[in-house]
Formats: structure tokens, sequence, C-alpha cells
């Protein structure tokens, strides 16, 4: 009878797929209301000779169900932990997930490419406020309230302030700070109430000013022609045209000739044989003047360009706007 108990709890015992199934195995046989725990109790029943034979069985049989059970237990243990392990493994030999890198943006790598060849000059690059004052802005700049030249700087007015509109005022700002020679550029971003394909209302300039005794228009010539072939190229030549600016005089605005017709004329430049690319001349002696500067003594030259621009033209962008737009597969092309 014992043999058939032991037999059955053996093979259930061998046959459980999991802990769970195999603690109910346990109560089923030796919990408080098991099978073998009631034998136990029911010896008490046996005649008494009987007792001591059917006593020591029943220990004997429970003996091998524990141990048959603990030897079960280690082994589904060792089965789930696999699995788990399993779960967790990791194929060292797949290819990684490739995470994208960014990169400078076209604006700042041009904009790093204009200082890296004025800084090769002697330039040396300086930074004013984009939160600037009327005076700096305009006034000392020879623009005074009544000047027409204001209209074309349409601007974002602050309180007693405004974005200022052009980088000009750093001139006014790094002249009153220091003592000539004064060779400097100043990038930046500027402001105006411009939007459409060719004018972002905030964009960026980079000024140059460059003040000691006896600078010429000459000096003037042969930096920027330096600038353009560097930037665009050493086939590539600079024409300046007469112009206008409050706080230069003579103004210039300055073109490079047509880098997709070499000069010849074709669509990309209006048939014109030339690009405009930046605004330019001799530093006005008011201008001086507002700054204490002795205007018989001193002279220099000043030019301001847009690096939208300069951008546009290097890379043959069309619409301003790309730059904006944060559309990746505008800036991935750079
Ligand atoms: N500030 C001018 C503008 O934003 C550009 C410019 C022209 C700057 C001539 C200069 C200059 O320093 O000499 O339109």
């Amino acid at each position: 009878m014992f043999e058939e108990l032991k037999e059955k709890a053996l093979r259930e015992i061998s046959e459980a797929q999991d802990i769970a199934q195999l603690e109910r195995i346990r109560v089923n046989y030796l919990g408080r209301k098991g099978i073998l725990t009631e034998q136990m109790r029911s010896i008490g029943k046996l005649p008494p000779q009987e007792r001591p034979r059917v006593g020591q069985l029943l220990n004997e049989l429970k003996q091998i169900v524990e141990q048959a059970l603990e030897e079960r237990k280690k082994l589904l243990e060792i089965e789930e932990e696999k699995k788990n392990l399993q779960k967790l493994w990791v194929d060292v030999t797949l290819p990684g997930a490739i995470k994208k890198i960014g990169h400078l943006h076209p604006i700042s790598r041009v904009l790093e490419e204009i200082e890296t060849i004025f800084v090769s000059m002697g330039f040396k690059v300086v930074e004013g406020p984009e939160i600037e004052d009327a005076w700096h802005n305009f006034d000392a700049l020879n623009t005074p309230e009544w000047h027409p030249a204001r209209d074309m700087h349409d601007s974002f007015y602050l309180v007693d302030k405004l974005l200022r509109t052009h980088t000009s005022p750093v001139q006014i700002r790094t002249m009153l700070s220091e003592k000539p020679p004064i060779a400097i550029v100043s990038p930046g971003r500027v402001y105006r109430r411009d939007y459409d394909a060719t004018h972002l209302p905030m964009f960026t300039q980079v000024e140059g000013l460059y003040v000691d005794e006896n600078v010429s228009v000459a000096h003037l010539k042969y930096t920027l022609e330096v600038f353009v072939k560097r930037m665009f190229g050493p086939e590539r030549r600079i024409r300046l045209k007469p112009s206008y600016f409050p706080f230069t005089e003579p103004s210039f605005e300055v073109d490079v000739s047509c880098g997709i017709c070499n000069g010849e004329g074709c669509p990309s430049c209006k048939y014109t044989g030339w690009l405009e690319i930046l605004g330019a001349g001799m530093v006005h002696p008011n201008v001086f003047r507002n700054v204490g500067y002795d205007p018989e003594k001193y002279t220099g030259f000043a030019f301001g360009m847009g690096v939208e621009r300069i951008a546009m033209l290097k890379y043959r962008i069309k619409d301003i706007r790309d730059f904006v737009r944060n559309d990746e597969r505008f800036l991935e092309c750079f």
C-alpha cells in the first residue's frame, strides 16, 4: 500500500513543471491535511503491535518524499534561472544602435570660416549686446533721428531700447573702450522688421573695423579681396561701387564676380556678372568725433556683411528661410 503511494508521489514530483506546482504537491502529501500527515495521525487507531512498523515505514516514506521534493525544487530553480538569463542575454555581435550625431548649423560654419580668415589677417573678434540703445545703434553712427536711413532699419523696440538693427554699434563700443590701432570683426545677430525669401527678422552680420593713422581705401580693398578669394575661391574678383551709408564717407557696395559664369553674365547674376556681398566705406569724421577721436589724426575703414547672404552665395541657396526651418533634409547637406 505504501509502495503505491510512494510511486504516485515520486511520479507527480518528477513531472512537476514549476515550483508552484511542486509546492501544491508538497502540500497535498505533507501539508497539515496532507495524505502522509493523515496517515501518521491515524497510526493511533492501529493495533499497538503494528504501530512501530507502520510508523517506521511512514517515516521513511516521508523522508523519501521530502528528499524528492527538495531535489526537484533545486532542478526547477536552476531551469528557471536559465530561462531568466536567456531573457537577459545580449548578442554582442549585433550591430549597435546608430545614434545621429549633430553638427554645426551652416550659418555657424560660415561664421567660423569668416572669423578664421580675418583673425589670420590680425583682426580680433569682439561681441556686442543685441539689446542696444538708439545712441549706439543710430546717433553715434551719424544717423540722427530725422535721418531717412533710419526708415530702412525698422526695428523691434523695447521700452527705452531696441534690438540692434546691425552690428555697427560695436564699432562705437570698441572705439570708446580702446585706443587705435584697432582691428576688429564683430559677429552677431541683428533684427529688422522683414520677412521674405531674402530677408529674415533675425539674421547674422559680421562687422569689420580698422582704425589707425593713414588707413586708406587701398587697405579696405586689399583686405576685402583677400577675404573674398579665401571665402569663395582664388579666381573670384571684387569691385567697389559708390554707395551711401551715414557712418562712412566715401561708401561702397562691394560685389564679387559671379561664380557660375565667372563674370560673363548669366541668370544667376541677372546677366551682370556680379553679386553684391557687403557694404563698406571709410569711417565718417563725425563718427570719430562722436567717440572722441581726432579725425585729422585717424582714418579707418569699416564694412558689414550678412552671413546668411554669404552662405547663400557660397552654397547656392535660394531661400534664406531654409536656415531657420530646421528641416534635417536641408541641414544634412552641410
Ligand atoms: N550696417 C550696415 C547695414 O546693416 C552695413 C555696413 C555698411 C556696415 C557699411 C559698415 C559699413 O560698417 O561701413 O546695412
